[in-house]
């Protein structure tokens, strides 16, 4: 069981409040992730349900139970962190062991439990080498097997990825969302990254200044954004923001349209512009367009066999049914 509730939870340091009170339910088995720039309070908040930080005031639960003044250790979770310090005099098997023997566990069941994680994880081929003898991506799954083998009722990873180059970021999310598979056990994670959150989640939870901002699924946030902010995380490119004139023209203060819902002609369309930069990735391409008359720059996905290039006079027309409306609040119209 893995049922996390967080009940107008408050953060202070000091006097700044950084975690207004919040509410939040996280239902056992989900893949939660926590999205949002820099400073906005996700490790602080992953930090409160690990028991790491004391909550200024407020309730959290796991599986029912009020756990707020629950010692770290007591709470049942295991925490992943971005530095994965391991001991590097210590062989895998016993880094694994590590936390089981701190907790005087029972030999036999120590060996179980490692030879189990280390099998999910792919490690039995390195079981006896020093981490100084492993790949960044294997030391990264020997830090999650010393989380797996306590048998937590949820996974906490705080940005575990952010240390390892792009290939393996991409290996490493896949092995962590086909583990999440396989252990059906409730995880929260923390990353900036939204093609992560977009990738991973099953309810990404998107914050600002320590605010949730919206819950929800990936393609719930990215179909329908409630307010400019969550529009503008949610997705890569970023959505487009057009106001005035042309904005109202749909009844709207500002409208959204995402890079992948405008078509590009060299004769016609709806929207005129200049291409500044056009960014060729092979599978697509990415045209930032000028002189528009809309806004300083149109960012447009394209196919990657489009071939237009910098001071090319382009067309542009976005698709209507997938316009995002907002008002002068920045809030959505439905
Ligand atoms: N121990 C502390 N004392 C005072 N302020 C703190 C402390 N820890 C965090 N903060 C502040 O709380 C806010 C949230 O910090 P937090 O580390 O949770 O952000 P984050 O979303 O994880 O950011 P990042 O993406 O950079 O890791 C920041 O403004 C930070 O400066
Ligand atoms: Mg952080």
């Amino acid at each position: 069981m893995g049922r996390i509730t967080l009940d107008k939870v408050t953060k202070s340091f000091g006097e700044t409040q950084v975690i207004p009170p919040l509410d939040l339910t996280i239902d056992d088995g989900e893949f939660t992730v926590f999205v949002g720039p820099s400073g906005c309070g996700k490790s602080t908040l992953l930090r409160l349900i690990a028991g790491l930080e004391d909550t200024t005031s407020g309730e959290i639960r796991i599986d029912g139970t009020d756990a707020t003044n629950v010692p770290p250790a007591k709470r049942g979770l295991a925490m992943v962190f971005q530095s994965y310090a391991l001991y590097p005099h210590m062989s895998v098997r016993k880094n694994i062991a590590f936390p089981l023997r701190m907790a005087k566990m029972d030999q036999a069941e120590i060996e179980r439990r490692v030879e189990g994680a280390a099998s999910v994880l792919n490690l039995s081929d390195y079981i006896e080498r020093k981490p100084g003898q492993l790949s960044g991506g294997q030391r990264q799954r020997v830090a999650i097997g010393r989380a797996i083998v306590r048998e937590p009722s949820a996974f906490l990873f705080d940005e575990p990825l952010s240390n390892l180059d792009a290939a393996l970021r991409v290996g490493m999310r896949l092995e962590i969302s086909e583990l999440h598979k396989r252990l059906e056990t409730t995880m929260i994670y923390v990353t900036h990254d939204q093609v992560e959150a977009m990738t991973m989640a099953d309810k990404i939870v998107v914050l600002r200044a320590g605010h949730i901002e919206q819950v929800g699924s990936p393609l719930e946030l990215y179909r329908a954004p409630r307010n400019l902010f969550v529009a503008g995380f949610i997705g890569s490119p970023k959505m487009n923001f057009v106001s005035g004139e042309e904005a109202g023209k749909h009844n709207a203060h500002t409208i959204g349209v995402r890079p992948e819902h405008i078509t590009v002609s060299e004769s016609e369309g709806r929207w005129r512009g200049v291409v500044g930069v056009a960014e060729h990735l092979g599978s697509d391409t990415f045209f930032h367009i000028h002189q528009t008359g809309l806004a300083e720059t149109i960012t447009v996905r394209a196919d990657g066999e489009v071939g237009f290039n910098h001071g090319d006079t382009i067309y542009l027309t976005p698709r209507d049914e997938v316009i995002h409306r907002f008002d002068q609040d920045g809030l959505r119209i439905a």
